[in-house]
């Protein structure tokens, strides 16, 4: 590998490890991680928060070490919950109570009346018979998946559905296809060329790296004919959209359309865990074949209470979720007027398309962290190589100072140099 085509090169390319030894990684993987341009775009990695998620935050910087006041436009805390007064107060209450890891598999001694609880109040919420929790969301997918599918299956995705959804589908061994991201038609195509198979069609509410929702009714009509159930991984869109939050079937009105709803406590919940809401016996049935429920220790019963709360206090008013539509449009028409390429979105997720040089993304990137923005980018293989970007994660927290700043600040390190507004 020469030094000049090293940039060529993304993380992508070195999932295929050559060494005799496993213990080796690719020779050229070390070459490649070891140059100090990728050393600068790794250094946006695991970057240590050094407090709260909110808007306002310290950071320590990769690339100088040094902890830095930022704006935060990076983390999922859509609603604020994560620092809401009554929601810590009711983890700190329940850890007196409860001591702090559950010690144990849902199945066996993992379970506790937190999570019984929580479990009805969610599928009560989302207007389910039964709801199943798991450890994260990654693993709630894993498991409902593994749990509906089995070989011979197979699962219909669309082609920007997350990881864990793919991941769900390896560990069923159902087959897997996808159909063109949001195409109704391309759905049906791939329904019809599986025809006479067992059928699951995923989609998401709002896709993560795009902001863009899932077109649900016309989706729905090609699912039902071809009498194939839908599963949404409704992460990013539960108690963000809906009139009472309960996500984007709520939006269109198709709860009693969508065969599962699976949702997160990591993003607008702010806490952790994940968890799948359906028809009661079919809920029986997948938590008896969810190895990821099966074989992992349950939440920690202090979180569990605390997203109890978190529920409670989403969904008692709409004050939230208004003060972060409020939020949205005010940030979104900002990023207008600099002309930015926001692509699809329709949602608190913006993102920030700046094209296909991985070198101008880091690029824009370190200008964005010397001027205190904590906006992460996002390179290839994450997004399409032409697409690459940056992306926005809008909180209710945000007050409309911290927007107009946030948004000067992408106006000089970003509109500017892409020639989008005036000269720099
Ligand atoms: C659409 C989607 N589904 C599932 C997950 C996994 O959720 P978690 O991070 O809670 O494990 C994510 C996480 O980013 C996601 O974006």
């Amino acid at each position: 590998m020469h030094p000049d085509d090293l940039l060529k090169f993304s993380l992508a390319d070195f999932t295929y490890n050559d060494s005799p030894n496993v213990m080796d990684p690719p020779q050229d993987f070390e070459r490649w991680v070891g140059d100090p341009r990728i050393g600068m775009a790794m250094s946006f990695f695991e970057q240590p928060l050094q407090g709260a998620p909110t808007p306002r935050m310290t950071l320590r910087q990769g690339m100088s070490g040094e902890n830095r006041q930022m704006i935060n436009l990076t983390s999922y805390n859509y609603l604020g919950l994560s620092t809401h007064p009554e929601v810590v107060a009711a983890a700190v209450e329940a850890l007196q109570t409860y001591g702090l890891g559950a010690s144990g598999a849902a199945m066996l001694s993992g379970t506790f009346d937190q999570h019984q609880r929580f479990a009805e109040e969610l599928a009560a919420f989302k207007g389910r018979e039964a709801c199943l929790l798991f450890p994260s969301g990654y693993a709630g997918n894993l498991g409902a998946i593994q749990g509906l599918l089995q070989r011979g299956d197979v699962l219909v995705i669309d082609s920007k559905c997350h990881r864990s959804v793919v991941d769900g589908a390896k560990l069923s061994g159902a087959k897997m296809v996808s159909f063109e991201h949001n195409n109704p038609a391309s759905l049906d195509q791939m329904l019809e060329r599986h025809a006479g198979k067992r059928r699951l069609v995923v989609v998401e509410g709002v896709y993560s790296m795009d902001g863009d929702i899932a077109e649900l009714p016309d989706i729905l009509d090609v699912c039902e004919s071809h009498d194939v159930p839908l599963y949404i991984d409704e992460a990013h869109s539960s108690l963000v959209f809906g009139e009472t939050g309960k996500g984007l079937v709520e939006h269109f009105g198709v709860e009693d359309r969508v065969g599962v709803d699976f949702g997160t406590l990591s993003k607008s919940f702010g806490g952790i865990g994940g968890f799948v809401c359906g028809d009661a016996n079919l809920i029986q049935y997948i938590k008896c074949y969810a190895s990821p429920f099966q074989f992992s220790c349950a939440l920690p019963p202090a979180v569990v209470a605390a997203m109890r709360k978190a529920l409670e206090v989403a969904t008692r008013d709409n004050s939230l979720r208004e003060k972060l539509w409020k939020n949205v449009n005010h940030f979104r028409s900002n990023l207008e007027a600099l002309n930015l390429d926001l692509g699809g979105s329709r949602s608190q997720v913006i993102p920030i398309i700046v094209g296909s040089s991985g070198e101008e993304l880091i690029q824009l990137a370190m200008a964005a962290q010397q001027r205190g923005l904590f906006l992460q980018p996002i390179d290839f293989p994450a997004v399409e190589a032409h697409a690459r970007r940056f992306r926005i994660s809008v909180s209710s927290q945000l007050t409309p100072e911290d927007i107009d700043e946030a948004a000067t600040i992408i106006e000089d390190v970003i509109a500017r140099p892409l020639g989008l507004v005036g000269a720099a």
